[in-house]
């Protein structure tokens, strides 16, 4: 009973949240250094945060100041990453989840070769991980397109992307390839309707002869061939690898048992994992299509696109899980915020400052649900706790994110113990880093404290949490210790 001996134990970042340095060494402009950060919008209010114009955009690319591009800055991973490696060895780690940045290595995502100084970067990340003997677990795409194709093409919806897309897989799968066999092509594939710019680089001012809506399917399909395409290489490159699926869990309860309460609630679940299933199986959902069908929803599909999707599916379905919610047919339901969406408040569980709704037993079922849909490893990516965290005396003490991971551990071991095939855990951050989708830095995951605050004031000093402490502990215990 309990974790195999083997069990990934580490933390996830993603390369605009943390690295800065976003114009050094050559790199292009990604759609994530012209979001801005709003200090007069709640902490709740996402959709502000992420909202693009293209007007905006222009704007932000006239102002070479960071200080409500947060994202430019990130905690400068880009020239602490040796530090910040080290202290996640201190805690154990022995896997670490990155992306690598587009824009360092083909910064419009033309070029026909690869930028050096964007490549070598990465090389000594991952060198270094390996010296240290911490396991690289890398994705390609980690809502970072380069704003150029979203300008020039209107991102994904433009199959030309696609082949691009490959020839910066392909050049990575090449040059590290010797360090990685844990790869990931889009986080949170699922995600393009919640946010189109910042998962396929859709500017909504450009969506002229089609709705945003179909827009969003057009440019899925064209992920799901260069998440396949690249899969195919993947294996040619590198024969030891794996490649998955990467899938926001976003699960939904019916708010009562009344049936038209469970309908929609089957609906919502379906259109999570819709995505998925396609990267999974291979093939578009029969009732996917009906809805599309239904809605007038229609898009361009190659001759043999549906042919590479069946032939090169994923090796292991990783995802991320930070809450849970519910849907109701009352239009009067009371509404909460989660994780870029919006659900019915679940009288049964507490929520963070930012409204998403704590759920451990979730993560269980959520576990249960997706081996047995999918029946393949799963590997969960990202978990965590975004909070206040008050720095005092050089620390924090953080027992809340304590209570969280504790409670959401119990689930996952519970899960593994009920024959899930669990290969490993990355929290979501190990350290503190911008949050994707208020732009915040305030916004605390981190087992480290990074001193800086949203308007990028700071020292940018790193320093050891209480969670550190315990996270090390239970990384020890391979999860038997959680006290
Ligand atoms: C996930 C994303 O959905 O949620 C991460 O993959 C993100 O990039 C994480 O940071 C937490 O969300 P937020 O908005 O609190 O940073």
């Amino acid at each position: 009973m309990g974790l195999r001996d083997d069990f990934l134990w580490g933390g996830a970042l993603a390369a605009n949240q943390c690295e800065g340095a976003y114009d050094v060494d050559g790199k292009g402009l990604s759609v994530e250094d012209v979001l801005t950060y709003k200090p007069d919008t709640s902490n709740t209010d996402y959709k502000k945060h992420i909202a693009v114009t293209l007007e905006g955009i222009r704007e932000a690319m006239n102002d070479k100041d960071n200080t409500y591009y947060p994202k430019r800055r990130g905690i400068d991973f880009y020239h602490h990453y040796k530090e910040d490696l080290a202290l996640f060895k201190e805690m154990g780690f022995n896997v670490l989840r990155v992306s690598i940045a587009w824009t360092r290595i083909y910064p419009t995502g033309e070029e026909e070769t690869p930028n050096e100084k964007g490549l070598a970067f990465y090389e000594d990340l991952f060198k270094e991980m390996r010296r240290i003997g911490i396991e690289p677990l890398v994705t390609l795409h980690h809502y970072e397109p380069p704003l150029a194709l979203a300008l020039k093409y209107n991102g994904w919806t433009d199959r030309r992307v696609i082949d691009m897309f490959v020839r910066y897989a392909k050049t990575c799968f090449e040059y590290y390839g010797k360090y990685v066999k844990y790869w990931l092509t889009f986080n949170e594939v699922d995600s393009i309707f919640r946010h189109p710019f910042t998962t396929a680089g859709i500017i909504p001012d450009q969506c002229k002869e089609r709705s945003v809506e179909e827009c969003c399917y057009q440019a899925l399909h064209h992920q799901f061939v260069g998440a396949a395409l690249a899969a195919k290489l993947c294996h040619e490159i590198i024969p030891d690898a794996q490649i998955g699926c990467m899938l926001t869990k976003l699960i939904t309860y019916p708010r009562t048992c009344a049936p038209e309460d469970v309908y929609l609630t089957q609906k919502k679940n379906l259109k999570n994992m819709f995505a998925s299933d396609v990267m999974m199986f291979g093939e578009y959902p029969k009732l996917i299509l009906k809805e599309m069908e239904n809605n007038g929803i229609s898009i361009d599909m190659a001759e043999d696109d549906l042919d590479i999707i069946r032939k090169y599916p994923c090796d292991y379905l990783s995802f991320s899980y930070y809450m849970s919610m519910a849907e109701s047919a009352d239009p009067n339901a009371e509404r909460t915020p989660g994780n870029t969406v919006l659900g019915v408040k679940n009288p049964y569980l507490e929520a963070s400052d930012w409204g998403w709704q704590i759920d451990p037993e979730g993560l269980k079922i959520s576990l249960i649900e997706l081996y047995d849909r999918y029946k393949k490893p799963l590997f969960i990516v990202e978990n965590g706790f975004g909070a206040k965290d008050v720095f005092e005396d050089g620390t924090v003490h953080d027992p809340y994110r304590v209570d969280y991971f504790r409670k959401h551990f119990k689930a996952m071991i519970e899960a593994v113990d009920e024959g899930v095939d669990l290969l490993g855990y990355t929290s979501w951050a190990p350290i503190d880093i911008i949050s994707a989708s208020s732009n915040q830095m305030s916004k605390r995951y981190g087992f480290i404290y990074v001193d800086q605050d949203d308007l990028g004031k700071g020292t940018l000093k790193r320093y050891k949490k209480d969670s550190f402490y315990w996270y090390k502990k239970v990384i020890e215990s391979n999860g038997k210790d959680l006290d």
